[in-house]
């Protein structure tokens, strides 16, 4: 069990995905609105894989326009394959949000996939960071929002089970692979995601119930999810009812919509 995360996570169950996407952009527009007002950027970093898809388009659908001039758009994880590949997250994210908004093009972070390697095109990212965040040795940046999925593996962002060091990475960015996903990967670490003021898992579908619960019921730490606990913000995990189906009904904080969900009793 990851020490405090149950005080500062909430776990939200929606009756569908438009659900989930109507509250990822009432907070996306809420966070921003925020960093903009004390005059800092907005800086977001998104994941791939298929779940956000309609999540990107509703936020470039509803958030404020004016706000995109100050929002800052970085990758979780990259594919090592051209961003116009179809397994390119870049391409997920350019084709669900950027390309449907006006944000200057400084303000879109990608991960450099023409890299030789991705050791390379991590250090790169690194790089990336290091300059935007203004960072100094050994500091982590601090995103305003992590949107993070999870494998049916229990692998979130591309950090995958049995990689070492997970929570006491000292790097920003490293590169990682697995069997069970395709293309060597470049991902930010479990440091940077643990060091943003908030993170949210969208998390739909009863292929992935048994892992919800085994991260969020059974805490099983060899789950790179489950180490998932920001030091100093807010987890905010966003299921549909199928993903939710096997989780018992005192876990969950707030439901939405819900009506007659078959919840296992304790
Ligand atoms: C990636 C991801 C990854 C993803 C999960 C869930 O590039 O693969 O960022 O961590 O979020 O694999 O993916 P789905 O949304 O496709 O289930």
């Amino acid at each position: 069990m990851v020490d405090g995360r149950e005080r500062k996570t909430r776990i939200v169950v929606h009756s569908k995905i438009d659900h989930i996407s109507e509250s990822v952009a009432e907070l996306w527009q809420s966070l921003s609105t925020k960093a903009i007002r004390h005059q800092r950027p907005f800086a977001a970093a998104l994941s791939g894989g298929t779940t956000p898809e309609p999540l990107y388009r509703h936020i470039a659908e509803t958030v404020q326009p004016s706000l995109w001039e100050h929002t800052h758009i970085f990758p979780v994880d990259e594919r090592m394959v051209p961003h116009d590949h179809e397994d390119s997250n870049f391409r997920l994210i350019d084709t669900a949000l950027l390309s449907r908004i006006k944000i200057p093009e400084k303000n879109v972070h990608a991960v450099s996939t023409t890299a030789a390697t991705a050791s390379e095109a991590a250090a790169l990212y690194d790089k990336e960071l290091v300059s935007f965040f203004s960072l100094k040795k050994s500091m982590r940046p601090r995103f305003d929002l992590v949107l993070l999925g999870i494998g049916e593996d229990g692998h979130t962002a591309s950090l995958f089970p049995g990689m070492k060091h997970l929570v006491d990475e000292k790097k920003l960015v490293v590169a990682s692979e697995s069997d069970n996903a395709p293309h060597a990967r470049v991902t930010l670490t479990m440091p940077v995601i643990n060091n943003a003021s908030t993170v949210v898992f969208a998390v739909t579908g009863g292929r992935k119930a048994p892992i919800i619960k085994a991260i969020l019921q059974d805490r099983d730490i060899a789950l790179p999810a489950s180490l998932v606990a920001p030091e100093d913000g807010e987890l905010i995990v966003l299921l549909d009812r199928e993903a939710a189906s096997l989780l018992t009904k005192d876990l969950i904080l707030i439901q939405h919509e819900l009506g007659k969900v078959p919840f296992r009793r304790k």
